[in-house]
């Protein structure tokens, strides 16, 4: 498994003055330990790297955005910056009002009054509510837990909070449940009892993406003012480079747990690097519905975090990627099985049985190797489907197809994990980009635009 490069500053990204949260070489991975079944079946124990070694410092009154698909390790980052997950690696120090802590090393109490200080915001308002609590009860839950106050001094606090998230006439709402509120009203009283204990540190997990269109950008701005007035830092995670754009001022753009490219909102939207950022600018829907353009990402589906590609992780589905992305057994497969989905029942009848199972190819140390029923018709098939797409990016890391008396053996270029490296203010993980520290990473002065299509 390849392994990041080591650097110096683990941010430079990160606004001068003080930092609020230092998150350094965190990993958080789950172990899957099957059930009795897949182990009697002698299936291998999964490792899940949800979060695969991240730098991130997150400067005082910052607002910054985690944008990513499903899946790229968004809430477990922000779960763990609340210790509401334990790290496998790495560490996460808060710096607060009243001294600094180690969020990955705290338990139980500890935790409990680190919540006084940061907490999240959720996706989901109706999950989030106890449906047979009344609102007042439930903003007020935080004071009850940490015995803030008089009862009297509670509620004074609960109206004040309440007003404050625009919930009013509040006199009309302290005694409502859940499912007396609309989804905006429910996630303004959610955010009322995120603020109650006057945190430093809001991470806000898709606070808006299950709310209706009209109300999304209310909630938005409603979380503006109140960074405004009580002086907070955001953590803003979503899947929608739109709402980032109107929100951060810093993005970290995540992908199979890893940032993939960071820096300053302006620069991300003005000039992206990474192709896979630049895939999530071309998704984002254009309001003018005559300008027709892409709106789904490149090459299939997010890859299964347990056996990510390897090499750039993006690889299989970048249109720019180079020799040194990661060519691996596993994109033969795809390539051929892509094939497949073009030819007749006949066509393809003939060619897998030249071919043979492609299963061999399936896992992330499989060989690459083809066609042990007949190695010429192989190389043959290959050549075709070259011939057919010869820009498909995986040839570009074909060093050689052997014939070795079992098949064909297709020799890959070898892999490299692009490290994140400094371009233009930003810091981006691939090989398009030579480092301008010239301190880590490998790459090797291709010009950015080397490959790309139109
Ligand atoms: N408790 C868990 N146990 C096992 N796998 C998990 C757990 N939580 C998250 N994952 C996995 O970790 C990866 C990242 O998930 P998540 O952090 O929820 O991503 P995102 O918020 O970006 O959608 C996914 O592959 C997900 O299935
Ligand atoms: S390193 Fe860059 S060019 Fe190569 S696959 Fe990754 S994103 Fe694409
Ligand atoms: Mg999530």
């Amino acid at each position: 498994m390849p392994t990041k490069p080591e650097r110096t500053d683990p941010d430079p990204t990160s606004p001068a003055g003080e930092h609020v949260l230092d998150v350094r070489d965190l990993s958080v991975h789950f172990e899957l330990q099957g059930n009795a079944f897949s182990r009697l079946l002698g299936l291998r124990r999964r490792t899940v790297r949800a979060v695969d070694g991240i730098d991130l410092r997150i400067g005082r009154g910052e607002v910054v955005g985690l944008v990513g698909e499903s899946g790229s390790g968004k809430t477990t980052l922000g779960r763990a910056m609340l210790g509401l997950v334990p790290a496998t690696g790495g560490a996460i120090t808060y710096h607060g009002k009243s001294g600094t802590a180690e969020v990955t090393a705290m338990r139980g109490a500890a935790l409990r009054q680190l919540r006084t200080d940061l907490q999240m915001v959720f996706q989901d308002p109706t999950a989030a509510l106890n449906p047979s609590m009344t609102i007042a009860e439930a903003v007020a839950h935080p004071l009850v837990i940490h015995g803030w106050g008089s009862r009297e001094e509670q509620r004074a606090r609960v109206v004040a909070t309440l007003e404050r998230v625009g919930l009013s006439p509040v006199e009309s709402f302290l005694d409502k449940y859940p499912a007396d509120l609309s989804g905006g009203q429910k996630q303004r009283a959610v955010i009322a009892r995120a603020i109650i204990l006057d945190p430093e540190v809001l991470i806000a997990d898709e606070p808006i993406s299950m709310l209706d269109m009209s109300v999304r950008a209310k909630i938005l701005q409603l979380m503006l003012d109140l960074k405004r007035d009580l002086g907070l830092t955001y953590v803003y995670i979503t899947h929608d480079l739109a709402s980032a754009k109107y929100f951060c001022d810093r993005i970290a753009i995540m992908y199979l747990g890893r940032i993939v490219e960071i820096g300053p909102t302006e620069e991300i939207f003005a000039n992206p690097r990474h192709p896979y950022t630049r895939a999530l600018l071309a998704a984002i829907p254009d309001p003018d519905p005559d300008r027709s353009i892409p709106r789904d990402l490149p090459r299939g589906e997010i890859p299964d975090a347990a056996e990510p590609p390897s090499g750039c992780s993006f690889h299989p589905r970048c249109p720019v990627a180079v020799a040194e992305c990661g060519w691996e057994a596993r994109d033969l497969k795809t390539l051929v099985e892509n094939h497949w989905t073009r030819r007749t029942p006949e066509e393809y009848d003939a060619e897998s049985a030249v071919v043979g199972p492609l299963e061999d190819l399936a896992g992330p140390d499989a060989e690459p190797r083809l066609g042990r029923a007949g190695a010429g018709s192989t190389r043959e098939l290959l050549e075709r489907i070259r011939s057919e797409d010869p820009d498909e990016p995986l040839w570009r890391g074909v060093d050689d197809i052997v014939d070795d008396g079992d098949g064909v053996r297709v020799d890959f270029h070898p892999g490299i994990d692009p490290g994140l490296r400094a371009a233009g203010g930003v810091q981006v993980a691939c090989h398009l980009y030579p480092d301008e520290a010239g301190a880590s990473g490998s790459g090797g002065g291709v010009p950015p635009n080397a490959g790309q299509s139109a």
